[in-house]
């Protein structure tokens, strides 16, 4: 369909969706703290002990590797008197030790010791740490804080079908970039569904993958992947990498681009060489972190010759191009004049949004004055 031929334009959330500190609040609860919520790569906690501390739906949340190999998310808190376990990252070794009064907790969250006291004194549910759960995808950490309802396979649906031959656990990081955006989060869901912007915003990457500007962005094929331009093949300035592809992809996926988005919170693009994994972090109703994870294959990292920088310098271009644009919405929408936007015909992907916020917000969440 051409532009200027369309009849109607869907409206956009209104404004307080991305202005509002109570709406923002009410996602962090009913979304993030109840939704699988992407965490991290596996790589990063190897060893029993491991551990880091993630923030999720506004909880602090112990993300550790248990004895036996599988990870655990306990809320961060004590049963005692509550008080912070663990900050940052590193290895407990062994055990989770309160920093108050020495209360000791097992990896899995169970409560071993505490001095002068005979822990069997503590009902049984009183003696645990509180624990959500934790899965692992293709070397993704995924966390749902308590009570979690459904499995992460089903929360992923078609996407690992989709992505079947990509060897995503064996994958690496070879290079991380980490940004500090001022826009809220859905603004930057909403940017990467749509290819729109693509032509105005992003000339290097268009120059790659022309078919992001064709017809602004319309007709794209995401699920057999988006064509190169001729004799490219990757995201790259040059669309070209002395990386191999990854081994045991369809020719499909050897010359063309696929992107999914996992909400709430995971962005993922793959070439046929390397895969950006973004983990998306909202930290206020208008900043969000964005960790960007760039994933090669082990064989390719072993090479002398490895360098990443064809497609982290080119990546970090797009990013902050992104980004840029991400910020001019936000500080547009602050206008007291502006009530909400509208979704073009090629932005059909971001009115899933819209329907995601209003299945778990509710259909109040969409309109402009909830009153
Ligand atoms: Fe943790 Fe007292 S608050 S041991």
């Amino acid at each position: 369909m051409a532009s200027g031929t369309f009849n109607r334009l869907e409206p956009s959330l209104p404004r307080r969706a991305y202005w509002d500190p109570a709406f923002f609040a009410h996602e962090q609860r009913s979304i993030f703290g109840a939704q699988w919520v992407y965490c991290g790569r596996s790589e990063l906690l190897p060893a029993p002990g491991d551990f880091r501390v993630a923030d999720i739906g506004g909880e602090s949340v112990i993300l550790v590797r248990g004895d036996e190999g599988r990870l655990h998310a306990h809320i961060n808190f004590c049963k005692h008197r509550g008080s912070r376990l663990l900050c940052g990252e590193g290895s407990t070794r062994g055990a989770i030790r309160c920093p108050y009064h020495a209360w000791a907790y097992a990896l899995d969250g169970c409560l071993i010791s505490a001095p002068f006291v005979e822990v069997e004194q503590l009902a049984q549910e009183s003696r645990h740490l509180i624990s959500g759960a934790v899965e692992e995808w293709g070397g993704f950490i995924f966390v749902h804080l308590p009570p979690a309802q459904e499995a992460l396979a089903d929360a992923l649906g078609p996407i690992s079908q989709r992505l079947a031959r990509y060897p995503l656990a064996e994958l690496r990081a070879g290079a991380v970039r980490e940004y500090d955006v001022r826009a809220n989060w859905k603004v930057l869901l909403e940017n990467y569904n749509e290819c729109y912007h693509c032509a105005g915003v992003h000339p290097e990457l268009c120059r790659v993958v022309p078919a992001f500007k064709d017809h602004g962005g319309a007709n794209l094929d995401w699920e057999r992947g988006i064509p190169h331009r001729d004799g490219a093949t990757t995201f790259t300035f040059s669309g070209t990498t002395a990386r191999a592809p990854f081994p045991g992809l369809d020719d499909d996926e050897r010359t063309r681009h696929k992107g999914e988005l996992i909400y709430p919170n995971f962005l993922l693009s793959l070439s046929a060489d390397h895969v950006a994994a973004f983990e998306v972090q909202p930290l206020d109703v208008d900043r969000t972190r964005v960790i960007c994870t760039f994933l090669f294959h082990p064989d390719a990292m072993a090479a002398p010759s490895f360098d990443p920088t064809d497609a982290v310098d080119f990546w970090d271009v797009v990013n902050r191009q992104d980004w840029r644009i991400c910020e001019a919405v936000q500080a547009g929408m602050h206008s007291r004049y502006f009530h909400h936007g509208f979704y073009a015909p090629m932005e059909d992907a971001s009115l899933d949004i819209r329907r995601y916020i209003a299945t778990h917000l509710g259909e109040n969440a969409l309109r402009e004055d909830p009153s």
